[in-house]
Order: structure tokens, then C-alpha cells, then sequence
């Protein structure tokens, strides 16, 4: 039978979501105990991560600074410490922004127009923050958002990649948005992409929408959204071990760096002006595999003895060495907290 169109339907629609949420929704910090703070602080650490790897730094992250004031007060190094290992460290950065420039005011701004002037807010965080918090009527619209809302409808365009999908759909997540209850209509919305809507093998079975959504009636949700594919660029990078004397030889990126600003990691080629001759002879120790947006990024890492390294390569900038007992307290990106780790418990 034909079905009316989904805004036709938009009571219903809001009724069946709202009631599945408040029965299935997961028990989460800033839903059980919610503060302005961990609203944000959460948001920030949800952009391009999941829950279940946010909950321990959250845990932790609220321990150490619990309100904007300490946030605030802490220096950037700490800050960006304590986000070592949840990656995109620019948010850890912004986040400490962000509570600087909230500490001077009398009370933190209500609307969705003021949080954009913050630093680190975008569409999808101010209608977060401001509908969760103070009830504003924003619809939040992310990847999991765009994949509902394409299902719902069968929306059939092709887009270039999700920030434009999301920007089409905003007017659609608006007229759907629930007017009495915008945070946690917007939180079901969110919850429902993570728990039920997957992009693959979603749950239509359990879905408490399944009945306005046109591409799960037809048994395809899976054709939507239709998203160009990403364009994967592979890279490859040689890395240099040099453990000399109980200390470890690390590139720092300098402070003004667009990515990974004052992080170690081990020394790239690069870092050491080392053409690939100096790695023709080395022991290749490990081959590491990760995805950085749309790369895709081989890491060799080669043991290289100190006499092996060019002399002057060893004065390049940014190039540390650091004694075992102080890596602890250094940041480093996560993936080569991982290695270095791993590469000196193999080397004892
Ligand atoms: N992803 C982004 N924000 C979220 C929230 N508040 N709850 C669950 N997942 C989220």
C-alpha cells in the first residue's frame, strides 16, 4: 500500500522514536547525571569516535577536570595529555579553547547562534549542545542522522560525501524535529543510528520506525544514503628506532602545526632528511597498517643503529631523545604510544 509522506506522519513518527528511546536508550554518563559540562565535553569526544572508546577517557577526563573553571586553568599540554590516544587532538585543543573563552562570562551562552562563535562549534555540535541543554529547537544532522533519514524516505541522490548530504538534509531533520522534547528527540535520533539504523546489516526487525521508513519497507535501507565512494590514497612511510644508551631518539611537531602540534612520534623519513639507502640495510622490526582520513598509510619502522643515522640529520628540528622513564609523561599520538610499547617489550 502507498505510504503517506513522512511529514504527514511527523506525530506519529516522533511518538514512535521518542517512546522506543526512553525504554532503550544505553545508560551513558550525560544522560544519566547531565551537566552543561559533560554535554559538552562528551559532544566534543563523540565527534569521529565511538561511545564505547570515549567512555574510559570521559571517565578520567572528568576526574581530572571536572567543570570549565579547571578546564580553563589547566595548561594545553596536560589537556591535549589526557586526550592522548582519542586522535583528531585539534578537538582537545578547541575544547580547552572553548572553556577559556566561556571562563570571563557571566553565565555560558543559550543560544544556538552564540555557541557557533565558539571555538570548535559547528552545525552538528551547537544544535547538540543547545537542544540537549537548554532545550533549543535545532536538529542535530551527522553521518548516523543522514543515514536515517535516506532510509526513511528512499532519498535517492547521490552525494559527494556526508558534509554535503547533511547540509540537503537539514531542512528534513528540522520538520521532523520534535518541538516539546528537541534534545531527546535529537538523542533517539542519534541513539537509533548507533543501536539500530547500522550502515550495514541494519536492524529493521527491532526498528520502532520501520513502519514510516520507505527503503526498509522495500527490504534495501542498505542502498542508502548514496555516497560517492571516498577516493583511498595509499602512502608509505619508513620510521627510524633508535634506542641509544636508555634513550630513545623522537620528532616533536612544533607548537604552530596544523596536525599533532607539540605530539612525539617516532621519526619519519622525513624528519631526518634520510633518503631510502639508509633504510636498505636496516632491520625491519614491524610494518603497521592505520587509515588517517583517506589515506591509507603503510609504517615501516626499522631498527637503526646511532653510527647508521647521517650525522647532520641528527640536528634537524624537532628531533628529541628521550630516556625511557620520562616517555610516560610525554604525549604521543596513540598509534605509536602502541608501538613503542610493544617495540620495547620485544627489545628486553
Ligand atoms: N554521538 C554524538 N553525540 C551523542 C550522544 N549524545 N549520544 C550518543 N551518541 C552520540
Amino acid at each position: 500500500m502507498a505510504q503517506p509522506p513522512l511529514i504527514a506522519q511527523k506525530v506519529a513518527f516522533q511518538q514512535a522514536l521518542l517512546s522506543w528511546y526512553r525504554v532503550h536508550q544505553r545508560k551513558l554518563p550525560w544522560r544519566t547525571s547531565p551537566s552543561l559540562y559533560k554535554t559538552v565535553v562528551s559532544e566534543f569526544m563523540l565527534q569521529q569516535t565511538q561511545v564505547k572508546t570515549v567512555l574510559p577517557y570521559l571517565a578520567r577526563w572528568l576526574q581530572v577536570f571536572p567543570d570549565f573553571a579547571t578546564l580553563a586553568a589547566a595548561p594545553e599540554e596536560q589537556v591535549v595529555k589526557n586526550w592522548e590516544g582519542l586522535g583528531y587532538y585539534t578537538r582537545a585543543r578547541n575544547l580547552h579553547k572553548l572553556a577559556r573563552a566561556l571562563a570571563p562570562l557571566p553565565a555560558p551562552p543559550r543560544t544556538r547562534e552564540a555557541w557557533m562563535e565558539l571555538p570548535g562549534i559547528g552545525p552538528y555540535t551547537s544544535a547538540a549542545i543547545t537542544s540537549i541543554s537548554f532545550g533549543t529547537r535545532a536538529a542535530v544532522v551527522d553521518g548516523n542522522v543522514v543515514r536515517i533519514l535516506t532510509r526513511l524516505t528512499a532519498d535517492a541522490t547521490p552525494f559527494r560525501d556526508s558534509a554535503s548530504a547533511s547540509k540537503a538534509l537539514a531542512p528534513l531533520a528540522d520538520a521532523l524535529l520534535n518541538h516539546e522534547e528537541p534534545g531527546d528527540h535529537n538523542q533517539a535520533m542519534m541513539e537509533l543510528g548507533a543501536t539500530v539504523c547500522h550502515r550495514q546489516n541494519p536492524l529493521c526487525t527491532i526498528c520502532p520506525v520501520l513502519q514510516f521508513c520507505t527503503a526498509g519497507r522495500r527490504g534495501e535501507p542498505e542502498s542508502y544514503p548514496r555516497l560517492a565512494a571516498k577516493v583511498i590514497e595509499q602512502r608509505a612511510v619508513s620510521r627510524v628506532w633508535c634506542l641509544h644508551q636508555g634513550s630513545l631518539l623522537l620528532h616533536r611537531t612544533a607548537g604552530d602545526a596544523r596536525r599533532l602540534a607539540n605530539m612525539h612520534e617516532l621519526p619519519a623519513a622525513e624528519h631526518l632528511d634520510a633518503d631510502e639507502s639508509v633504510f636498505a640495510k636496516a632491520n625491519l622490526l614491524a610494518t603497521k597498517k592505520r587509515g588517517i582520513t583517506r589515506f591509507a598509510i603503510t609504517e615501516s619502522i626499522y631498527a637503526l643503529p646511532l653510527p647508521a643515522l647521517p650525522k647532520a640529520s641528527l640536528k634537524r628540528p624537532g628531533l628529541v631523545w628521550v630516556t625511557i622513564d620520562e616517555l610516560d609523561a610525554l604525549t604521543l599520538s596513540g598509534p605509536h604510544r602502541r608501538w613503542v610499547t610493544e617495540l620495547l617489550a620485544s627489545v628486553k
